[in-house]
């Protein structure tokens, strides 16, 4: 299939890009660079438009030149404290500009979409592992913002008779390509594998850890820490199975949950490097512990985490940051 990514210079966006083209299938990069590489388009040698996904005139004349029988949209802000301070930044870009993509794909007569939506729907759970059925109450504005999208989606699905839809909710994405050629270039860099990488490397100096007295097994957090290659492949399957009137609302996760204090353990053992850690008082907002109830997603797509382990998630990290200590740049 002819694939629009948007915000494919991003970090999911370019391994799912790479994905798409191992499967035979044509990316094509929409992207404004606003927090993506110019680089990694490079790397991965595909068409790319280089444009905002407001700009409909450009939106539309690329989704008709290419033929596009799908819209993978990544392209978002995505950072739980940022969107508390712009709100109004947030649901502009988050809500309003999928809005415009979604107006501009029924114009032209793309029907195909697969939505980035997050764990971040749910809030602070009562119960893990999570199932799609849990109630969303996200607890920031960019969690609302993702929710609104669904919402939307629900709505257009039964609207327009072709329209078919997949939301799919991301636990943590993390890890780099297995083949070392992309990585993770986010800026600020705020996830904790890549956080404490940096720490490892010396790039920082301390990996702060919030919340010492959770009712977890080690008083930390816990995640669930998905490969981007598996999310990517989630992708693919996705959009093959997509159909009119069947909206597709899947988990992304490995089902297993993992505390700060055992990334960081891991971190050390494959880097071979103390982390520094200071230690701190809770942050307002983080849920206790996350993780995904992946079965849906088996049941669906016949998809399942291929690395359900940390050590190869850190491992393919630690390849591509070991090499690039300046993300792209170097
Ligand atoms: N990283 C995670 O762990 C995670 C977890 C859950 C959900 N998500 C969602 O997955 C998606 C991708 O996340 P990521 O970590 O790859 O983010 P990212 O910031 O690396 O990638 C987003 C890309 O979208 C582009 N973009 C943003 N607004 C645009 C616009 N108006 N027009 C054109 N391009 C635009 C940016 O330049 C960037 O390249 C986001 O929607 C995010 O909310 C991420």
């Amino acid at each position: 299939m002819n694939v629009l990514v948007a915000g494919g210079a991003g970090y999911i966006g370019s391994h799912t890009v790479k994905r798409l083209k191992e499967a035979g299938h044509a990316p094509v990069i929409y992207d404004n660079l606003s927090r993506g590489h110019q680089q990694v388009v490079e790397i991965l040698k595909v068409p790319a438009v280089f444009s905002d996904l407001n700009d409909r005139t450009k939106l539309t004349q690329t989704l008709r030149d290419h033929k596009i029988d799908c819209v993978m949209h990544f392209a978002a802000y995505a950072y739980v404290g940022e969107s508390v301070e712009k709100p109004l930044m947030y649901y502009w870009n988050n809500v309003a500009t999928t809005i415009a993509v979604l107006q501009c794909m029924q114009e032209v007569g793309v029907s195909r979409f697969v939505f980035s939506s997050t764990c971040a729907t749910y809030g602070d759970p009562e119960r893990v592992p999570i199932t799609e059925d849990e109630p969303k109450r996200p607890v920031s504005p960019y969690g609302r913002s993702k929710l609104m999208v669904e919402q939307i989606l629900a709505d257009q699905i039964i609207a327009n008779k072709n329209f078919s839809f997949a939301a799919l909710r991301y636990f943590n994405a993390s890890g780099c390509a297995l083949d070392g050629t992309i990585g993770e270039d986010h800026d600020p860099e705020t996830h904790l594998i890549p956080v404490t990488i940096q720490v490892a490397m010396g790039l920082r100096p301390a990996l702060q850890l919030f919340g010492t007295d959770y009712p977890t097994p080690d008083g930390t957090n816990v995640r669930d820490y998905i490969h981007v290659e598996d999310l990517a492949d989630a992708h693919i399957l996705a959009m093959e199975k997509l159909k009119p009137d069947e909206p597709i609302y899947l988990n992304l996760g490995t089902g297993r949950g993992f505390s700060n204090r055992e990334i960081i353990a891991t971190v050390e053992k494959v880097t071979g490097k103390k982390v520094a850690v200071e230690e701190g008082p809770r942050r307002a907002g983080d849920a206790v512990a996350l993780y995904a109830d992946p079965s849906k997603a088996r049941q669906v797509l016949g998809w399942e985490a291929k690395h359900k382990d940390p050590e190869t998630i850190i491992r393919s990290a630690w390849n591509w940051f070991s090499k690039h200590p300046k993300g792209y740049k170097g």
